[in-house]
């Protein structure tokens, strides 16, 4: 993907359309002559420089994201800043869990400086409350959880350089857009167990990032 030009990548996913869809009230006026494509797995429409703009205001990874549906072309990456992801098993059971075992991972980061991917390039980013520890039922759900949050990580999406909607502050490691349990006996924080719903939420919001455990099913 290396090398190819922004149009090279949005063109990748599109096929050509006829007749361009007309642009709203007071937005541009010139439509007419203006390449427009249909994006191939989702049929969505839309002109050619305004998914080169959007992908040129992103990481521009080689991976492009519908606006309207969220369907994912390539393999989205994020900008989540270098740092460890450790796990292991330990021999208690969560609430709401009782017959199995906990999986912790414990993350990572250190603060550093902002690179080009980030909101305030060259700036420092400060990382609050790390090693943060988080936790997992070791049930055959838990642990395809882990198998998908392993590749997350790889792939930069489990955490973000930021504004913390928790404390206020800007340029600091947060949390992305998968939940994580960092509460272990309690819930006092509603980042505890138990939660039913936890696993399947968190598979949902993964696969948002186009990460599924049969990578049949995604688009
Ligand atoms: N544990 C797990 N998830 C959390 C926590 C927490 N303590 N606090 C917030 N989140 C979730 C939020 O629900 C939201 O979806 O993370 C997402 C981003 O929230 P921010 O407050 O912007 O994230 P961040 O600043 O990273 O979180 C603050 O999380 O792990 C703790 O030590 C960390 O106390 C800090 C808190």
């Amino acid at each position: 993907r290396k090398g190819k030009t922004p149009e090279e990548v949005v063109k990748k996913y599109l096929q050509k359309v006829r007749s361009p869809p007309r642009r709203g009230p007071g937005v541009g006026s010139i439509s007419r002559g203006e390449s427009v494509g249909r994006l191939s797995a989702c049929g969505h429409e839309y002109h050619l420089q305004c998914l080169v703009a959007m992908y040129n205001n992103g990481n521009k990874d080689g991976s492009l994201q519908c606006p309207t549906c969220k369907t994912i072309y390539g393999v989205k990456t994020g900008n989540q800043p270098p740092g460890k992801m450790e796990y292991h098993v330990i021999p208690h059971s969560l609430p709401g869990h009782p017959d199995c075992k906990t999986i912790r991972i414990i993350y990572n980061i250190p603060p550093g400086i902002q690179g080009p991917e980030h909101p305030n390039p060259g700036k420092p980013f400060t990382a609050r409350g790390f090693p943060r520890h988080c936790y997992l039922p070791d049930s055959e759900k838990g642990r395809k959880v882990l198998r998908l949050l392993l590749v997350a990580w790889d792939r930069r999406l489990v955490f973000s350089v930021g504004t913390s909607s928790t404390t206020g502050e800007s340029d600091t490691v947060i949390w992305n857009e998968v939940h994580h349990k960092t509460e272990f006996g309690s819930n006092l924080t509603g980042h505890g167990y138990p939660d039913p719903g936890h696993l399947d939420n968190v598979l949902e919001e993964l696969r948002i990032q186009g990460i599924a455990e049969d990578e049949s099913l995604q688009r």
